[in-house]
C-alpha cells in the first residue's frame, strides 16, 4: 500500500466537514482521481479490437512466411534469370556459331581431349588392338571419303560394323553417339579439329571450314526421327551411299579435296 493510499484511508475515517473527508470536495476529487487514474500519454490501455487485429495479423504473417519462405533459398525467388522473358519457356541464349577453322578447332580440341582421345588416342592414331580406327590420315576424316554429311552422321549417331581405314578393316567395336551429348556447333568443332590436326590438313581456307553447325543441323534434319541416343548407329555401307557433294539441305561448301 502506497503512502498516498494510506492517507486516503485516514481521510475517509475522519469525517468532519471541511476536514478533507469523503464528503468534502477534495475528498470526492481524491476518490475520482483514485478510481479513474488519469491515463498518461502513450500508456492508455489498448482497445480489445486493436489487440485482436494485431494478433490476427501476426498469425497471418507467420502462416505466410511458413508457407511461402521456400526454405529461405535465394534461388527460388531470385527472378534475375527471368529478365527478358516474354512468355512460354525460359528464353535460352542462342548457341555460338563459330565460323572460322581456328574458332571451330578451339571448341573441338577441348571436346576431343575429353571425349575422343581415350579411344582414338591423343594423336588420332587409333588402336588396332581394340578395333578403333585412326583419325590421323583417315580417308573418312580428311581424305576422299570425307564429307560433312558423313562425318556429321558418324558423330551424331555413332558407328558400327566393318569400316576400312588406311587399308585395314576395323570391325567389332562401336563408336558411341555424340548427338545427344554435344550441340551442333560442338560437333562441327570436333570434326574441324580432327580434319585439321596432326597430318590432316583438310580445310585449306581458314575462313571457310567445310563443316559448321549448319551442316550438322542439316544432317540431323535429314535423318528426321533417327535416334541420337546410340540405339541407331550408322554403318560404313550406309555412309558410302551418301553423295559426297553435300546435297543435304543447308549443307554448303564441299570439303577441300586432298
Ligand atoms: C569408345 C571409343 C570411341 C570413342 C570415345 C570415340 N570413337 Fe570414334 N570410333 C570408334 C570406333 C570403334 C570406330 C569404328 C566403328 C566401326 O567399326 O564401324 C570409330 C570410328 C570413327 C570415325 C570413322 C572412322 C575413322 O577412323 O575415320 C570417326 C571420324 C570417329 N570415330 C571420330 C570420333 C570422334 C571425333 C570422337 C569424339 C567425339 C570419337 N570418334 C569418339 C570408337 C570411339
Amino acid at each position: 500500500m502506497s503512502t498516498a493510499d494510506a492517507r486516503e484511508r485516514i481521510d475517509e475515517g475522519g469525517d468532519e466537514p471541511g476536514a478533507g473527508g469523503s464528503d468534502s470536495v477534495q475528498g470526492m476529487h481524491r476518490a475520482v482521481v483514485r478510481e479513474h487514474a488519469e491515463p498518461r500519454d502513450g500508456f492508455e490501455p489498448i482497445p480489445f479490437w486493436v489487440a485482436a487485429v494485431c494478433g490476427a495479423l501476426l498469425m497471418w504473417g507467420g502462416f505466410y512466411i511458413g508457407s511461402s519462405s521456400a526454405d529461405f533459398r535465394r534461388d527460388v525467388y531470385d527472378r534475375t534469370d527471368l529478365v527478358g522473358l516474354t512468355s512460354g519457356p525460359v528464353a535460352q541464349p542462342p548457341d555460338p556459331n563459330p565460323r572460322t577453322v581456328d574458332d571451330l578447332k578451339r571448341v573441338g580440341e577441348q571436346k576431343y581431349t575429353t571425349i575422343c582421345a581415350s579411344c582414338h588416342g591423343p594423336q588420332g592414331q587409333g588402336n588396332p588392338a581394340t578395333n578403333v580406327p585412326p583419325l590421323d590420315g583417315s580417308e573418312w576424316v580428311a581424305g576422299d571419303q570425307a564429307s560433312a554429311a558423313r562425318l556429321s552422321r558418324i558423330l551424331l549417331y555413332g558407328m558400327t560394323g566393318p569400316v576400312t581405314v588406311k587399308g585395314r578393316t576395323y570391325n567389332g567395336a562401336v563408336m558411341p553417339n555424340q548427338g545427344n551429348l554435344l550441340k551442333d556447333y560442338e560437333i562441327a568443332g570436333v570434326i574441324t579439329y580432327i580434319r585439321n590436326s596432326w597430318s590432316n590438313k583438310a580445310d585449306a581456307d581458314p575462313a571457310k571450314p567445310a563443316v559448321t553447325a549448319d551442316e550438322v543441323k542439316a544432317a540431323r534434319a535429314k535423318e528426321g526421327a533417327r535416334k541420337a541416343n546410340g540405339s541407331q548407329p550408322v554403318t560404313a555401307d550406309e555412309l558410302l551411299k551418301l553423295k559426297l557433294d553435300h546435297s543435304d539441305t543447308g549443307a554448303a561448301p564441299p570439303p577441300a579435296k586432298k
